[in-house]
């Protein structure tokens, strides 16, 4: 939806990076660079030499307009003082990102030594030189708030974090779509688009994101109890009421239920029609709009009918979280716990933090939260092997919320499962107790319960457990903690142990 641009000293990789970024994101590479010399007919060291540095500047300038208004979305490297002008940098800001390429004057020299002739301002001691040019640009460079460490990482893992940092990823595991974090604004043109939301949902968005998308809407009630086959039929028919043809596309804005329902109506109506997300909860940002699970529950056990069908794009927008309930918001922060437990130590730190961190830093914690999803679902699209590690807590989850009638929140449900399990790891010998201590006071940190609740009779649970769809024949699979960053895979058979 905009472009996203690399910026930094010369060396840090703009141009090499920017390309693997332009790959991962499936988006043309632009070198702002190449388009000066193509534009002015030699290369920057002529241009300098002819004319001096601010005749580059203005070239610049030029190349950006150029750049901005062919419309289509680019991974940009930028020269390492293109946004000193600020007219430049307002230009890019206003129409992407900014990502700050970081790098040690060891790196920067390593790189430059090897081609010392194409940079004009470095020609000559070439250390020297640096430290004057870093020394000179410090300042500048600090204020770019998205920044990328270069040193000591692969071209990959760089692009994978700037991914992160920007808010935008392409997922290609099960089908092809992208992923945005932040407003929702520059949508598609949809042809007989129709948004499913519910009641509560409705209220504070539905109209805007309806005028976005110059939609019509169907309404759902609020809520897991609807999470069922009524509803999923009364959409099927508001679909087939409102003309939808397979060429249509169905927008879920609301919760994991209006997306997990949605996606399966989107599924099924006319052999499968596209959808997008637009998650509004922050678990449904960071966990149920990503994957393509679709489906919903049976008084039986919940998601026990389903299928796997991707969106063609979500939008995560972190500030539709803002009229969550603060009980709601909490209880999507045990799915985040969660994450970090799987593979995000940083992640789990940030959680530490408690809410009001975590509430002023939203943006944040839905972006790398999101990330550790789209990696384990991009590994193991189908669920063959890792993809069962996002199970961790909801054996044990799924059956208490099932058991509380949904009394309790799904989030709490599963920080519930998750403390049950870690304790169950701790005493198979699988995790420490200071795992298990790290995670029981994190999640208490975040206000959400721990202890599976006295009253709830245990047999109902282990019931609810061999019901849930992960069972096989002898034994549950369980995804147990190991360390915080590390889950294993466990059958157990003994199930009342789990619970002890
Ligand atoms: N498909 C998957 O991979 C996957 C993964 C995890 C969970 N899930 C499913 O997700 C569901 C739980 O999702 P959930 O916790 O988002 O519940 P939910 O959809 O029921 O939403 C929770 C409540 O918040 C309200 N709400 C939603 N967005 C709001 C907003 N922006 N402002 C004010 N109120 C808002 C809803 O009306 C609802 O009352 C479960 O059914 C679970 O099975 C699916």
């Amino acid at each position: 939806m905009k472009h996203i641009f690399l910026y930094g000293p010369s060396g840090s990789g703009k141009s090499t990076i920017g390309k693997q970024l332009a790959n991962d994101l499936r988006l043309p590479f632009v070198d702002s660079d190449q388009i000066i010399e193509i534009n002015a007919g030699m290369s920057i060291p002529e241009i300098v030499k002819a004319d001096g540095m601010p005749k580059v500047r203005d070239l610049e300038t030029e190349a950006l307009k150029q750049i901005i208004k062919n419309g289509k979305d680019s991974i940009v490297a930028l020269g390492g003082g293109a946004l000193l002008r600020d007219e430049n940098r307002t230009l890019v800001e206003q129409n992407g990102k900014v990502l700050l390429l970081k790098a040690e004057i060891s790196t920067l020299m390593n790189r430059l030594d090897k081609d010392p002739n194409k940079r004009p301002l470095l020609a000559g001691d070439l250390e020297a030189k640096l430290k004057a040019y870093l020394d000179g640009r410090a300042w500048h460079y600090a204020s770019f708030p998205l920044q990328v460490s270069v040193d000591n990482e692969s071209v990959e893992a760089i692009s994978k974090q700037a991914q992160v940092l920007a808010g935008r990823h392409h997922l290609s595991a099960m089908g092809e779509y992208d992923v945005f974090v932040g407003s929702v604004s520059n949508v598609p043109n949809l042809q007989n688009p129709i948004i499913v939301t519910d009641e509560n949902v409705a209220k504070y968005h539905l109209e805007k994101i309806q005028n976005l998308f110059n939609a019509k809407a169907v309404v759902v009630p609020a809520g897991e109890e609807h999470k069922n086959l009524e509803t999923v039929s009364h959409l099927w028919k508001a679909f087939l009421e409102n003309g939808l043809d397979r060429k249509s596309t169905v927008i879920a804005l609301g919760g994991g239920v209006i997306g997990d329902m949605t996606g399966f109506a989107a599924a099924t109506y006319m052999r499968g029609i596209d959808w997008i997300g637009i998650p509004a909860t922050l678990l449904s940002m960071v966990d149920a709009s990503l994957g393509g699970k679709t489906g919903f529950d049976l008084p039986e056990g919940k998601n026990l009918i389903g299928s796997f069908h991707p969106p063609k794009l979500v939008i995560a927008d972190p500030s539709l979280l803002l009229t969550l309930t603060e009980r709601e918001l909490r209880s999507g922060m045990a799915e985040v716990v969660k994450h970090g437990i799987i593979s995000a130590p940083d992640l789990f730190a940030m959680c530490q933090r408690g809410m009001d961190w975590v509430k002023a830093n939203l943006e944040e914690v839905v972006k790398h939260a999101m990330a550790v999803k789209i990696k384990v679902i991009e590994e193991d699209p189908y669920e063959k092997g890792f993809r069962a590690a996002l199970n961790l807590g909801h054996t044990v989850g799924h059956a208490v919320e099932l058991v509380s009638k949904f009394e309790l929140r799904h989030g709490e449900a599963i920080a519930i499962g998750t403390a049950a399990e870690a304790r169950y790891a701790a005493r198979v010998g699988l995790a420490s107790q200071s795992t298990v201590e790290a995670i029981e006071s994190t999640l208490s940190v975040l206000g959400l319960p721990v202890q599976i609740p006295n009253e709830m009779p245990r047999e109902k649970i282990i019931q609810a457990m061999r019901v849930d769809k992960k069972k096989n024949a002898k034994s549950i699979r369980f995804a147990l903690p190991v360390e915080i960053g590390k889950v294993e895979l466990v059958n157990v058979d003994d199930l009342e142990s789990v619970l002890e």
